[in-house]
């Protein structure tokens, strides 16, 4: 975590290894742009102009300079234009944070000022620019290294940042920066729980995380074992869970507004600790990532921590069925039917397509518990999504339009993107079964393998609204954005966060 501090000092007042200075495109300089970069150098002005430096989105300047005996750097990053002139898209800001606090770390900086622009350039509050800036900071600043044991390759421990801004905004500012820490702090604590080696987190592995989470947040939790889970009719948790030793476990966490007549969210996160496809066995190279498959369930886990620091008015369930697919002997076989919590059977022609057997029961025991005002889960549920979509766009299914466009409005002022693939009921008869209700994957004609597999969630859910997000292409290995790395994402998180605070 980046130790973060609002100051409503100017930034050349500042005592930092590194200082930022955002531009939009086509800048000019104001007089105290002017004064605080001719300070450093008094050429610094007419360098800019004639090294072509525009403030195009993340265009780069970087100068170093002597502080005295010390060596400092200044940066300038482009913030790029909006499309409709008026106003630049926040998440031009979030990439541009992103990529300043990158660089920094690049020059082994230990501290950063960063100038804060003004709110309005991006048509949002200075509490919500506070808390992008904090959240995409300390997003950008995340790294997997614990098992790395050479010093050089681990990077900067150590970071502060001192985020700049007038004394009338400083307050809001501060607000948001907490609030934006918080959110990081689950965003980066999903990346790690997808980021440990599978045979480190395992379903009891995580179900312990979980637990210590809610006792330390006053969260309430409910954690069913492999036997309760099959004495409870759940068949489709438990049948993914036989071919392995890992016993699988079912986690209800539970946040409760303060107001009683508060509406009751349920978020279900998709928890499978690996993915080897089972007898259905995977080659080896789709194998290589499948310890991402449990990233919903880390997505929703997180999710819940946030929120009870947060405090949203509404009541929250993060349920997370948590099994590894392995095909060891006692593992469900092709042509097995398994019945699940609802009463409802499949037949199991495909053990890889197991996340809708897990998610059918958790999906079930939610509605039936809880009888909430909406469902939403969260999966790394289909290949087909990864290739529809690729890496920068979540799927979204529903046929509940007032449900999935409160969700898109969550995406878009979170940063977490959706895209809404059609769910027509064309598609439903792809999953019908001669031998059970269902079949747990589509007849080959009807391809479109993303929207069969949320056509089988559907039977799960009974009337209640509902969306469905299929992250395997968000989850895992997004290239070219400056808050991630390879490796977790965090995928769904700043959105169920969004979602439940502003519901
Ligand atoms: N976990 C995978 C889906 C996946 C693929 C996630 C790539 C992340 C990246 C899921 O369990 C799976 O194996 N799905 C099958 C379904 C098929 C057998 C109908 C798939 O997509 O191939
Ligand atoms: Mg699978
Ligand atoms: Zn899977």
């Amino acid at each position: 975590m980046i130790t973060i501090t609002v100051s409503d000092k100017k930034i050349w007042e500042q005592v930092a290894s590194c200082y930022a200075v955002m531009v939009e495109e086509d800048f000019v300089f104001s007089k105290e742009l002017k004064f605080f970069v001719q300070q450093f150098n008094p050429d610094l002005p007419r360098i800019l102009e004639k090294s072509k430096f525009a403030g195009t989105l993340l265009q780069t300047h970087i100068l170093p300079v002597m502080d005295d005996k010390k060596l400092v750097y200044v940066i300038f990053v482009g913030l790029g234009k909006g499309k409709d002139k008026k106003t630049i898209d926040i998440e031009n800001y979030r990439r541009a944070v992103s990529h300043i606090l990158k660089q920094a770390e690049k020059h082994k900086c230990e501290s950063l000022t960063l100038q804060l622009p003004l709110a309005r350039l991006f048509g949002v509050t200075h509490q919500e620019l506070g808390q992008q800036t904090a959240l995409l900071a300390n997003m950008a600043a995340y790294h997997f290294n614990e098992y790395i044991t050479d010093k050089e390759r681990k990077g900067t421990e150590v970071f502060e940042l001192t985020i700049c801004t007038d004394s009338k905004n400083k307050k809001m500012v501060e607000k948001g920066v907490k609030e934006g820490a918080c959110i990081a702090q689950a965003v980066n604590k999903a990346r790690h729980w997808v980021d440990l080696p599978p045979s480190v987190l395992t379903p009891p592995f995580l179900a312990d995380k979980a637990k210590e989470i809610a006792k330390k947040n006053g969260l309430d939790i409910t954690i069913f074992t492999g036997k309760q889970i099959t004495q409870m009719g759940m068949g489709g948790l438990a049948g993914v869970a036989r071919g392995s030793d890992q016993d699988c476990r079912l986690l209800i966490m539970e946040y409760k507004a303060k107001k009683k007549t508060a509406p009751t969210l349920v978020f279900v996160g998709k928890g499978i600790t690996f993915d080897s496809g089972g007898l259905s066995l995977k080659p080896a190279v789709h194998m290589e990532t499948m310890k991402e498959d449990m990233s919903g369930a880390a997505a929703v886990i997180a999710t819940m921590e946030a929120l009870a620091v947060l405090k949203p008015s509404v009541n929250v369930i993060g349920i997370t069925p948590l099994a590894e697919n392995l095909p060891g002997p006692k593992a469900t076989k092709p042509g097995d039917i398994v019945r699940f919590y609802n009463g409802k059977t499949a037949e199991v022609k495909n053990t890889d397509a197991e996340g809708r057997l897990i998610l059918a029961d958790a999906l079930s025991y939610g509605v039936k518990q809880y009888k909430p005002d909406a469902i939403i889960d969260i999966a790394t549920l289909t290949g087909a999504c990864a290739y529809a979509l690729g890496p920068f766009y979540t799927g979204l299914m529903s046929e509940h339009d007032e449900l999935a466009e409160r969700v898109d409005r969550a995406a878009h002022l979170s940063g977490d993107r959706v895209w809404r693939l059609p769910m027509h009921d064309d598609y439903k008869v792809a999953i019908k079964s001669p031998v059970a209700d269902i079949c747990n994957i589509g007849s080959n004609k009807y391809m479109a393998g993303a929207i069969t597999a949320a056509c089988f969630l559907q039977h799960f859910v009974d009337d209640v609204p509902w969306v469905h997000l299929d992250i395997a292409g968000t989850a895992f290995n997004v290239p070219d954005l400056p808050y991630y790395r390879p490796g977790a994402t965090g995928v769904g998180v700043r959105l169920l966060v969004d979602l439940a605070m502003n519901w």
